[in-house]
C-alpha cells in the first residue's frame, strides 16, 4: 500500500462511480471517504460494501444535534465498523464527550478502531461570515484553536483542519492529537494562498496525520496515475 495515511472522497451520487475509482486504486489506497451526497444515495450498503472489501471508512456526515441524538447516531453507526467519523465541535462539550462514551463503551465489548474528529470552523466561514453569525468580532483563527481544545478535552481522538492551521492545533493539543487535512491539490497553482490549498507533500511536512483528496484524483483520467506521482 502506497500510503496508509491518504484518504480518497468518493464524492459521487451513485456506487458504480464510486467503486470503478476503489477498483482502479485497489492496491494504492486503503482508505476512503463517504460524505452526504454517496450516503444519501446508496445508503448504508455502500458502508457495508467498502469493509467487504476491506478498506477502511471515514463516514464524514459532519453531525450536529442535541448530545443525546448524536449519542444515538454513533451507537447507529458501530454497527458498520466505519473507523473514523465526523461530528461538528460546536455542538459542544456535551456533544462530543457523549460522542466518546459510546465508543469507549464499545470497546468493552467489540474491537471498534472508530475515531471520532470534530469539525472545527468550515473553510467556508471566513471572519466576516462568522461575525455576521454571532454578532460579535470573531477570528476564524483563534476559534479553530478553542474548537480544538475543546474537542480535546471532550476526548475526541483529533479534528478535520486545514494544513496551514496544523501547527497551532498540535501545539495545544498534543502530537497525539490526530489532524485530517482536506484542500489538497496535486500541484501548486498561483493563486492558492489565497484558497490555502496544499500538495501532498506540503500538507505532511507541515504536520496532517493523514490528508484528504477528492476532485485532484478522482477527476483525473487516470486516478491510479496521480497516486504513483504524488510523492515522486
Ligand atoms: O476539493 P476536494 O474534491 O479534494 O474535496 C475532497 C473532500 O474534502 C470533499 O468531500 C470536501 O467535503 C472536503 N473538504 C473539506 N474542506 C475543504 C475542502 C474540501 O472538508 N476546505
Amino acid at each position: 500500500m502506497i500510503n496508509e495515511r491518504v484518504i480518497i472522497a468518493l464524492d459521487f451520487s451513485n456506487r458504480k462511480d464510486a467503486l470503478r475509482i476503489v477498483d482502479e486504486l485497489d492496491d494504492l489506497v486503503n482508505f476512503y471517504k463517504v460524505g452526504l451526497e454517496l450516503f444519501l444515495s446508496e445508503g448504508v450498503e455502500i458502508l457495508k460494501t467498502l469493509k467487504n472489501r476491506g478498506k477502511k471508512v471515514f463516514l464524514d456526515l459532519k453531525f450536529h444535534d442535541i448530545p443525546n441524538t448524536v449519542e444515538k447516531a454513533v451507537k447507529a453507526s458501530l454497527s458498520y465498523e466505519v473507523d473514523m467519523l465526523t461530528l461538528h465541535s460546536l455542538g459542544g462539550f456535551e456533544m462530543m464527550n457523549r460522542a466518546k462514551h459510546v465508543v469507549e463503551k464499545a470497546k468493552t465489548f467489540q474491537n471498534t478502531q472508530l475515531k471520532i474528529l470534530g469539525v472545527t470552523v468550515l473553510t467556508s466561514l471566513d471572519n466576516k461570515t462568522l461575525t455576521e453569525i454571532y454578532e460579535l468580532p470573531i477570528n476564524a483563527n483563534s476559534l479553530v484553536k478553542n474548537l480544538a481544545m475543546l474537542s480535546k478535552k471532550a476526548g475526541l481522538h483529533g479534528v478535520v483542519a486545514s494544513a496551514v492551521e496544523v501547527a497551532e492545533i498540535k501545539k495545544h493539543c498534543g502530537k497525539n492529537f490526530i489532524v485530517v487535512t482536506p484542500g489538497i491539490r496535486l500541484e501548486k497553482l498561483s493563486n492558492d494562498d489565497q484558497r490555502r490549498t496544499v500538495t501532498p507533500k506540503e500538507a505532511f511536512l507541515l504536520g496532517a496525520d493523514y490528508i484528504v483528496i477528492g476532485r485532484a484524483v478522482t477527476s483525473t483520467k487516470n486516478p491510479a496515475e496521480a497516486i504513483l506521482n504524488m510523492f515522486t
